[in-house]
């Protein structure tokens, strides 16, 4: 048995949209953070047929069979018996199919003895799920043209940011990221727009970054966020993922920022909040999240590693 260990990353300039075509390769670049908190730990062993069982039940999940049946078609995998577990919510905008992915192809690549470096595994976690390739690495990674494989740009020493988690809704999305975004590149009429202005916002925030300029990041970062949920909500029909919840977190939030706390929002497909913080902010940024009605739970996270094998 091969068990590997993998965090989910919140991307900071956001990926939604595919290139037409086979591999499942971005229409834009991403820049994310990966976290240390939360985790996905995946065991695999071999076996005559695939079996998958996810937080502890026998489950259907026809990304990782399609993704396993292409991986077969180049690479020699057995029959694999696959175990994952979660430590926090699944499928509800959390990035667990990031984390998911990143920690299978890790495991496998370990108990298979594929040889594989972590930037080939990241292209294989890519063609599982786009934001995947980025949770093979720790701190400050980056996706991008041509290879469409992660890239680790600062690891987490570089700038220590403090992540909040406030989660509003612990079920499962309604529309999957993958339906999501192709719904937008067919349906809205600002995806052209919304393509071209990622690459921008993509190159000021690698420079941000590098010079830990923590204003600018939060401009940056806060416009991809609203620049993706605006364009969710003039695709057809369209797709809304925040509740009242959330958008209480975001003036909750912006307000702090107001009275001079260094604090900015993200939010993926779905309701939760993660707010993003420098490390001396963290309690103030916690107890005022706490104060907002409806909050289920907060989750403090620093960055953290890379997706890795724990025992073999
Ligand atoms: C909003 O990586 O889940 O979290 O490639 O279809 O599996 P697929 O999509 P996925 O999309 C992530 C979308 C996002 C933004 C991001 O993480 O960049």
């Amino acid at each position: 048995m091969t068990t590997a260990i993998a965090h989910p990353n919140i991307a900071l300039i956001k990926y939604w949209g595919k290139a037409p075509g086979p591999l499942n390769i971005p229409a834009s670049p991403s820049l994310s953070i990966t976290l240390d908190q939360l985790t996905t730990t995946t065991s695999v062993t071999t076996q005559s047929h695939d079996r998958f069982v996810l937080n502890g039940m026998e489950a259907d999940d026809p990304k990782v069979a399609a993704w396993l049946t292409n991986l077969r078609t180049h690479l020699d995998i057995p029959g694999l018996s696959i175990e994952t577990t979660n430590n926090f919510p699944t499928g509800a905008g959390l990035a667990s199919s990031a984390s998911g992915f990143a920690a299978l192809i890790t495991a496998i690549n370990a108990h298979c003895k594929l040889g594989l470096d972590a930037t080939a595994c990241s292209s294989l976690a890519r063609q599982g799920s786009g934001s995947a390739a980025r949770s093979l690495f720790g701190g400050f990674v980056e996706l991008r043209a041509p290879e469409w494989c992660a890239t680790p740009l600062f690891d987490a020493a570089h700038w220590p940011l403090s992540v909040i988690i406030a989660v509003t809704d612990t079920g499962r999305k309604a529309i999957s990221s993958s339906v999501g975004m192709e719904r937008s590149r067919t349906t809205s009429p600002y995806y052209p727009a919304w393509i071209t202005q990622t690459g921008v916002l993509f190159d000021e925030a690698r420079e941000a970054i590098r010079l830990r300029n923590f204003s600018v990041l939060t401009r940056l970062s806060e416009r991809s966020t609203l620049d993706m949920h605006a364009l969710m909500l003039s695709s057809q029909p369209p797709l809304l993922y925040w509740n009242g919840v959330s958008v209480a977190l975001m003036h909750r939030i912006t307000a702090l920022r107001e009275s001079g706390v260094p604090v900015f929002f993200t939010i993926d497909a779905g309701p939760q909040i993660k707010a993003v913080c420098l490390p001396e902010a963290m309690d103030v940024v916690e107890s005022a999240l706490r104060e907002v009605d409806g909050v289920r739970q907060l989750v403090r996270t620093k960055l953290g590693s890379g997706a890795r094998v724990v025992n073999d």
